[in-house]
């Protein structure tokens, strides 16, 4: 176990009443042993499984149980524990407590810490199959996992109640290493500096009117904001939305393709990687008039002019810049996409199908497929842009990883 990576973490266990209790004893052990500086919460039903005094041996630290107990270490304990926490991790999680933080019933002090707490959540249910499979359960489960609390998936085997099936506690040696795997993600882009576009671009016409496309930027905003999470310096050229910028996120905000170049190309050098999720326009109005175009009897035609390819230009002028491209196209995906990838000099190209309802512009959902330099591509199922920004970011953190490890690229 790599011992300094929980260096400094503060971790708050929370303990619930079921019979995997005992194995929260060595999940704070094991924890301790990795750096980590461990709370232990109780509720009361857990005290019937475990001592308190066990946990405070164990986790060096007093526990933190009755609400209503004056416990000197912490003042008003459930918001010390909630705002102390790097991270909370409920272990066994009961139904009992995934239904109360499912609606937010916060009747004793694990609870009232689980809802103060603006750490992220993970939860290790363990219980009886009956319970696990019931739909209240899974339901609470469902919708823990949509506001984004991590839940490690319970395995199956002889549980203590005499039957066979899901709902065993995972061993605690699993647990800590979602708990590690958590903690180095969030760094694995530490000392990258990212480039990120998104929206589309707006080429004016007259003062009142310009041309446009249906691009919201949402896919580009997840991807900053996911990309600081995870410890990147990011700066996001962003074409006109309404989505505020995420903390800690440099905007720069453009308009038209030739105003998107610019603030790219200003950045192009100091930078180890650049996502150009936008929606670039390829042409603009030849002319744009000063005054407002009024209506006549007669057509109007618009003489419109090609406008810089961006990404194509960092194809061109790349060093040691990974480029990511992205395809929206409507029909013959893979040719296409594979002709963008080619032609622009990136390293790898996400597409999709943008005609497709869940799928493309305006939609919180994207379904996507990714075709990379050596060949290989991969097809997503239909996720969250939130989920896909992730994604994109774990193919860049391997493409790094192996070029330094040099060794071939993408395997299967
Ligand atoms: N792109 C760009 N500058 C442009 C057009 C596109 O930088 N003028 C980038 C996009 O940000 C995207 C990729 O190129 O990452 C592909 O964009 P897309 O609109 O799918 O393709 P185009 O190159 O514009 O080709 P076509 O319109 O013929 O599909």
């Amino acid at each position: 176990m790599d011992t300094k990576l929980l260096q400094g973490k503060k971790i708050v266990v929370g303990v619930t009443g079921g019979i995997a209790a005992y194995k929260a004893v060595e999940v704070v052990s094991r924890l301790r042993k990795a750096g980590a500086e461990v709370h232990v919460m109780m509720t009361r039903e857990a005290t019937e499984f475990v001592t308190e005094l066990t946990f405070r041996e164990i986790s060096g630290h007093p526990v933190a149980q009755d609400m209503w107990a004056k416990v000197q270490e912490y003042k008003v304990e459930h918001i010390a524990l909630a705002t102390l926490a790097d991270l909370m991790l409920i272990v066994p999680a009961t139904a009992n407590v995934l239904a109360k933080t499912a609606t937010g019933i916060a009747d004793d002090l694990l609870t009232s810490t689980i809802l103060a707490t603006k750490a992220p959540l993970f939860f290790a249910p363990a219980m009886n199959t009956g319970m696990y499979e019931n739909p209240a359960t899974k339901a609470n489960i469902s919708v823990l996992k949509d506001r984004g609390i991590h839940i490690i998936e319970p395995a199956s085997g002889y549980l203590a109640c005499g039957v066979e099936g899901k709902g065993r506690l995972p061993e605690p040696a699993e647990i800590v290493q979602e708990v590690l795997d958590y903690f180095s993600e969030t760094q694995s882009l530490q000392g990258k500096k990212i480039l990120v576009t998104a929206g589309g671009t707006e080429e004016a016409l007259d003062p009142v009117r310009f041309l446009g496309n249906r691009s919201t930027g949402r896919m580009g905003y997840a991807i900053a904001e996911a990309a600081v999470r995870r410890g990147a310096e990011v700066v996001l050229v962003s074409g006109p939305t309404s989505i505020p910028v995420p903390a800690g996120v440099r905007a720069i905000k453009v308009r038209s393709a030739r105003e998107m170049e610019q603030a790219v190309l200003s950045e192009y050098d100091s930078v180890d990687a650049v996502i150009k999720s936008a929606a670039v326009a390829d042409y603009r109005p030849k002319e744009i008039s000063s005054q407002k175009i009024k209506k006549s009897d007669g057509e109007l035609t618009l003489t419109l002019v090609r406008n810089p390819d961006i990404l194509y230009e960092l194809g061109q002028r790349k060093k040691n810049q990974v480029l990511v491209g992205f395809a929206a196209e409507t029909n013959d995906l893979e040719t296409y996409a594979r002709k963008k990838l080619e032609k622009k000099n990136l390293d790898f190209i996400v597409a999709n199908d943008v005609s497709a309802k869940d799928a493309g512009f305006g939609t919180d959902t994207n379904r996507v497929q990714i075709f990379y330099r050596d060949g290989r591509e991969e097809s997503q199922p239909l996720m969250s842009k939130a989920k896909l920004a992730g994604l994109i970011l774990d193919r860049l953190r391997g493409y790094w990883d192996e070029m330094s490890e040099g060794i071939e690229l993408f395997p299967k």
